[in-house]
């Protein structure tokens, strides 16, 4: 049995919901992987940090409150002090640092750098952090292979629906020449409940409430998420170097309304599409509003469904639909992450 140390960046609803999967799947990833996890260390914001083989349940008997038994120190401080202690871990390579804060989308930071402190520190990272791959993906992957260690963020689009392991694993050979798709949830859940005559302040307070919405949620709605995944998309399947604000970016209102209405009863739809291609040697990248006949992929999805389609050299169009997300999806992809991880070793 392998046994496999994560230092938890971030102990909010996708860790929470990680280290509960974990749990659950203990036998099978036991059995079917060989593969034994621990929770070693956990790092949040303003609860404080803790670090020991027994970190998970401390911090949850804990109340989450954990100044008390540590001195707070800066995250940065505490990773680099927990890759000092796992340093025989991570140089048998079974450290692995799981990256799970807020999208920062000023500039992807300070996420990009603990992602940098833990890869130069021996320990392979997983996020589902959108951030760091929309920022710095060229130079986080140059990391990874200078430190030789695996830098893995199937979670940052789509939550558990694999787009990057798709590509990584099963596409050799064929070149990815742009996509398009509809990539956030909450504004297409927002305009699918409009077309039905629902207020936005409304549709949106629904999706704040079941907790879709992210918390600051003029990120969603100002196309903001969707332009860090446009980014991200595009800095790895089309190698590209772009953060958000390369991204030309619209978003959806109030106004937007009357006019998903009107499309609707032309049978049309609008959808809030996400798309990057490379124009004469250029690459674009646009978050937008467009109006979409009836027949497209893309007009066919209703609520918080996102889809994606790939335009490729020798496949055409290959498309991916994600028909519901949840939080153990996110979780899901950040587990394969893990086994991807453990299957290299
Ligand atoms: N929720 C989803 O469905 C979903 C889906 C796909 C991707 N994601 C991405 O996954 C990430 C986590 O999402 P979430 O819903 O779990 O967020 P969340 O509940 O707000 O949790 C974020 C966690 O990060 C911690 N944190 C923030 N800044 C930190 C710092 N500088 N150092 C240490 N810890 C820090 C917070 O600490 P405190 O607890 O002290 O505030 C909290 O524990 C985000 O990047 C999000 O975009 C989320």
């Amino acid at each position: 049995l392998r046994t496999f140390d994560l230092v938890l960046i971030g102990y909010g609803n996708v860790a929470r919901r990680l280290v509960a999967l974990l749990d659950e799947q203990r036998d099978r990833l036991t059995r079917e992987h060989d593969v034994r996890v621990r929770i070693v260390g956990i790092a949040t914001r303003r609860h404080g940090c803790v670090y020991g083989p027994s970190a998970a349940t401390r911090f949850s008997n804990s109340g989450q409150r954990l100044g008390t038994q540590t001195q707070r120190p800066s995250t940065l401080a505490f990773l680099r002090d927990s890759l000092e202690r796992s340093a025989s871990t991570a140089r048998q390579r079974r450290l692995i640092v799981v990256e799970t804060t807020t999208l920062d989308i000023e500039r992807g930071q300070p996420a990009t750098r603990h992602i940098e402190t833990a890869l130069a520190g021996g320990a392979h990272v997983v996020t589902a952090n959108k951030g760091p791959v929309a920022f710095a993906y060229r130079r986080l992957a140059r990391a990874a292979q200078r430190a030789d260690r695996r830098f893995l963020f199937e979670g940052a689009v789509m939550d558990g629906v694999p787009i990057f392991n798709l590509v990584r694993e099963t596409l050799p050979a064929v070149q990815i020449l742009g996509f398009r798709g509809v990539v956030n949830s909450t504004t297409n859940f927002i305009l699918t409940a409009m077309e039905q005559g629902q207020r936005f302040d409304d549709a949106l307070a629904e999706m704040q409430a079941r907790g879709i919405a992210e918390a600051d949620a003029s990120l969603d709605i100002d196309g903001w998420d969707a332009a860090a995944k446009t980014a991200a998309l595009a800095n790895v399947l089309l190698g590209a170097n772009i953060t958000p604000h390369d991204v030309i970016r619209g978003g959806i209102g109030s106004r937007t309304g009357p006019l998903a209405i009107q499309a609707r009863a032309a049978g049309r739809r609008l959808k809030l599409v996400a798309r990057a291609e490379r124009k004469r040697g250029r690459l674009v990248a646009r978050v937008g509003v467009e109006d979409l006949r009836g027949d497209d992929l893309l007009a066919g999805l209703e609520g918080q469904q996102n889809a994606l389609i790939l335009q490729t050299d020798l496949l055409e169009e290959i498309a991916i639909v994600q028909r519901s997300g949840s939080l153990t999806q996110t979780a899901y992809a950040l587990l394969s992450d893990l086994l991807t991880v453990a299957r290299e070793r």
